[in-house]
């Protein structure tokens, strides 16, 4: 049976930087307040004139073919992770197989928030196991500036989420690259993170109104708190319930990658597992939280700055909106 690894890792961020003092000309906020609370310093805001999730990605994934060493077309299949769709629908997954060139290759999107990017994986590693494809790009990429509220009443998420793509190329191989993923949800707690709209749920006259007066809906939503303690529970289990399943133990974890959510999340993690500083790789303090993104970003960061050596243990771990959680580990090739 092949198995799967990642063969190369790419990230595109939007120029234009957001910091935490110009958000406080914007809302009731304050730069100790987000640092203190968050860990973040600033984050990426998209150019609407030039910017796009799909056009993000697909530079994401050009920079991770390169250093795969792979062209455009060796790529046999897309997952793409996104709650930020440029459309609707179809997903970006189309649009970036327009980008790259890819006509008649198969896309297919994927909607579960910030452990969007695990699931994609978890998908792209089974299609290579099975032995249907050799070669798929798994990308994870969010524009979310756009569905913030940039008011004093938004300012729990606002100061938080950020816009960037993250890419990898997963490739079959004959030793164990990926050794497992584990994916959960709890749809009890959809509504303590999410965005109503344009949700199929809503009465066609509110829907089909020639001016949407109320436009709330549109807006992201988050109980904090709630998020904050379940997140802190499941990250701990998933990553917990891989280590078991692979007969290791939290000594064995050479980097671990959490997904980008709140730098205080990040640390209890590294203290329950012992982990030193260095072992866990962190940079909210430059994007914030780009939901999807945010593990193929940091990914792709922490392989530039030769933290990814041969035979490490890689541990990825995700919690967010549904809620979702996942976890991976991966022998590093
Ligand atoms: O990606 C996965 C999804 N997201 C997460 O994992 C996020 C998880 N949650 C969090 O990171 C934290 O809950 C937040 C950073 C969002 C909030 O931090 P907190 O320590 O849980 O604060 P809080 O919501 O309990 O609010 C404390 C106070 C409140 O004021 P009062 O009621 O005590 O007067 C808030 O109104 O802080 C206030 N507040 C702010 N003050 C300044 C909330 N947001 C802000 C803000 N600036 N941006």
């Amino acid at each position: 049976m092949p198995y799967s690894k990642i063969a190369g890792l790419g990230h595109h961020v939007p120029e234009q930087i957001i910091t935490n003092d110009y958000l406080s000309s914007l809302m009731e906020t304050n730069n100790e307040w987000i640092i203190e609370r968050t860990g973040i310093k600033e984050r990426r805001w998209f150019n609407p004139e030039k910017d796009t999730v799909a056009n993000m990605a697909a530079k994401a994934s050009r920079m991770a073919l390169e250093r795969a060493g792979l062209k455009e077309k060796d790529v046999e299949f897309i997952v793409f992770a996104t709650i930020t769709s440029d459309y609707y629908f179809p997903g970006s997954g189309v649009l970036l197989q327009r980008e790259l060139g890819l006509e008649g290759i198969g896309a297919l999107d994927i909607k579960n928030a910030c452990s969007g990017f695990i699931y994609a994986l978890s998908i792209a590693d089974q299609f290579i196991k099975s032995g249907m494809y050799k070669t798929v790009l798994v990308v994870g990429a969010e524009i979310q500036s756009s569905a913030l509220d940039v008011t004093t009443r938004g300012r729990n998420t606002a100061v938080i989420f950020g816009d960037g793509a993250g890419a990898a190329v997963l490739t079959a191989t004959n030793k164990q690259g990926i050794l497992s993923t584990h994916l959960h949800a709890d749809g009890r707690f959809a509504e303590e993170l999410y965005v109503k709209d344009p949700g199929s749920s809503r009465p066609r006259e509110e829907r089909q109104a020639d001016q949407i007066l109320d436009t709330t809906g549109f807006k992201v939503v988050m109980n904090g708190n709630q998020v904050f303690k379940h997140a802190v529970v499941r990250f701990m289990e998933v990553i917990n319930e891989a280590l078991h399943a692979n007969n290791l133990t939290k000594e064995d974890i050479n980097l671990l990658v959490p997904h980008q959510a709140n730098l205080r999340i990040s640390q209890y993690i590294q203290e329950k597992l012992s982990l030193r500083e260095d072992q866990v790789y962190n940079n909210i303090m430059r994007y914030g939280n780009t939901t999807a993104a945010s593990i193929p970003i940091a990914l792709s960061e922490a392989w530039a700055e030769g933290k990814l050596k041969e035979n490490d243990l890689l541990c990825l771990a995700a919690f967010g909106s549904g809620f979702t959680w996942a976890s991976a580990l991966i022998r590093w090739q």
